[in-house]
């Protein structure tokens, strides 16, 4: 695996794999990787000849009252996980070589599906996220571009950044990689003491428990919603949304949808954790 720190440098390798035919695979992350980094990594290979990673913790996706400063850094283990994962080149930019200019004044924004669920807590989230993708798109210029599932909102929002802007570059989902216990992995779920980590697979189950009940007939999402949240609170969460959205456009869901997406964001302590289950309902005659 090579590792490079700048722009012109991806370009270079990049257009070498391309003049010879070859398909290029890429995986955006901001590092500590985990298994469930791996397995997009793993998707991209099965679908590329070779597979580019990037890891930069990009400052404008973070509000400032975030986890920027903390966000956990640890390049020379996540680089040996990525030899271990068979990754042709690793793109670890610095915060001046992806914003050469200072100050980002031409930004990417997806209106409505950035409105909802962690849109809604999260000002200028996605904002970030989209423009800094769009950056990267534009550096690797993959052929794929591998997401997870696990941040729904995001791969839906880059689906349609990527359509509407014309990137010519195949957007792929893969499934949530998840512990044992079901807790989603994520790089957050470090922050976690030794008794929220216990706590925080409830927040899958709950998800679960919800599914379930709807599979089972109950149609008002509201209600459920509520009930839900509230159950996740008294297990000692603070929610910031517990939504049963419609899968596509993200707002919440009404009696006639049938594409389905369970999702939720809620605290423990400091820490914030998302999760999402989808589900298709047969809608009755
Ligand atoms: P990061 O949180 O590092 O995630 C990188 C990629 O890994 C994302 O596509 C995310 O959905 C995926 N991922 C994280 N946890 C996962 C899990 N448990 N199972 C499957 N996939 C998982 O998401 C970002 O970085 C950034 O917003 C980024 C897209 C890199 C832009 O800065």
């Amino acid at each position: 695996m090579q590792t490079v720190h700048s722009v012109s440098q991806v370009r270079e390798y990049v257009r070498g794999w391309h003049n010879k035919g070859l398909s290029v695979g890429f995986v955006p992350t901001m590092g500590n990787l985990h298994e469930g980094h791996l397995s997009l990594i793993k998707e991209a290979h099965a679908r590329c000849d070779v597979v580019v990673v990037s890891i930069f913790v990009n400052p404008t996706q973070f509000g400032p009252n975030e986890d920027f400063d903390r966000y956990p850094r640890t390049l020379d283990a996540d680089a040996a996980a990525l030899v271990d994962a068979g990754t042709d080149l690793l793109f670890a930019p610095s915060v001046d070589e992806m914003y050469p200019l200072g100050q980002n004044q031409t930004w990417v924004d997806v209106d409505n599906l950035g409105d909802y669920l962690c849109g809604a807590s999260r000002e200028g989230h996605f904002r970030g996220v989209t423009t800094v993708v769009s950056k990267l798109f534009n550096i690797v210029q993959p052929d794929v571009a591998v997401f997870g599932e696990k941040d729904f909102q995001q791969l839906a929002i880059i689906r349609r950044m990527a359509e509407e802007l014309c990137f010519p570059v195949k957007i792929v989902g893969a499934a949530t990689s998840r512990e044992s216990d079901g807790l989603a992995r994520s790089s957050r779920n470090g922050f976690l003491s030794e008794s929220e980590r216990k706590l925080a697979p409830r927040l899958y189950r709950q998800l679960q428990q919800l599914k379930a009940d709807i599979e089972a007939g109950e149609r008002d999402f509201r209600a459920l919603e509520k009930r839900h949240g509230e159950a996740l609170d008294q297990a000692g969460f603070q929610v910031d949304y517990l939504t049963i959205a419609e899968a596509r456009s993200l707002a919440p869901a009404g009696e006639n949808d049938t594409n389905l997406v369970i999702a939720a964001a809620a605290k423990l302590g400091q820490t914030r954790l998302i999760d999402n289950v989808s589900l298709a309902v047969v809608r009755t005659p």
